[in-house]
């Protein structure tokens, strides 16, 4: 099953902005017609997911923008996992690089919001990606297989389709380049013999790796299609509704 993940990031800030989204989102979703191979996922931010649970049309899959990995306690301002759980969310994005480098989440944590994601029954949307820097000093797939590897350590064959590995380089985010269609297949190549090394060739066929990373309608051919990756993660353009349905018709 192909994915378009929309990243809501904190633009959406008012309960009025969330209901004008939605109501657009609900007209447009009347007329979809390939549910059954494209999973839409939107990702508004963690106070309004209660409202998007209420108010998105049937078929579209609730997901939280971060999580922390404990369940419950003493952790002032976190958000647990088993809330989210508990307010319908299906898929939670870990370790996105706005968060690796505002926030120094480090891979080990990201493992850890992972797991909590995993042991909730619901998705965990990955985030591995370079840095600019990194990319200069041709570090890209050391920095790639040492998150992805991290990233899966308490991850079983049998939990990897609740695992969506996404490739965002941090230099292609909010940003209006993108890597080559050659280079992004060449780090889904690398993923995919991370995944065949750990858990076996079968694994493949379970594994769903997606590109982030200014992405819009116009690219989806360049930055997906062609690289043969399973969708994508959409920043800014995913403020658009109409623009999500179009990038989920391109992977028809
Ligand atoms: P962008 O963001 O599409 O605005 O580049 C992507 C992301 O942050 O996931």
């Amino acid at each position: 099953m192909k994915v378009v993940i929309a990243n809501l990031k904190m633009n959406f800030v008012t309960a009025k902005e969330c209901d004008q989204y939605l109501d657009t989102l609900n007209v447009a979703w009347k007329k979809y017609k390939n549910l059954d191979v494209v999973n839409l996922i939107v990702c508004p931010s963690t106070l309004f997911v209660e409202r998007f649970a209420k108010k998105l049309p049937d078929g579209v899959i609730l997901g939280g923008q971060d999580t922390f990995w404990k369940a419950r306690g003493s952790f002032t301002g976190e958000t647990s996992p088993e809330s989210l759980k508990d307010a319908s969310v299906k898929a939670v994005i870990c370790g996105h690089s706005e968060r690796r480098f505002n926030w120094h989440e480090t891979d080990e944590q990201i493992e850890c919001k992972v797991a909590a994601v995993i042991i909730q029954g619901m998705t965990a949307i990955v985030c591995v990606g370079e840095t600019q820097e990194e990319r200069e000093h041709e570090d890209t797939a050391t920095v790639i297989a040492e998150q992805v590897t991290v990233a899966l350590v308490r991850v079983s064959l049998e939990q990897l389709p609740k695992v969506i590995i996404a490739y965002e380089p941090r230099w292609a985010i909010g940003a209006s380049i993108t890597p080559t269609t050659q280079e992004i297949m060449q780090i889904r190549i690398l993923i995919q013999k991370i995944i065949v090394k750990k858990y076996g060739a079968e694994a493949l066929e379970k594994t769903t790796i997606i590109y982030g990373g200014s992405v819009t309608t116009a690219l989806m051919d360049e930055v997906c299609v062609h690289a043969h990756m399973d969708g994508v993660l959409v920043g800014r353009e995913s403020g658009n509704p109409l623009e999500l349905l179009k990038m989920m018709d391109a992977l028809v």
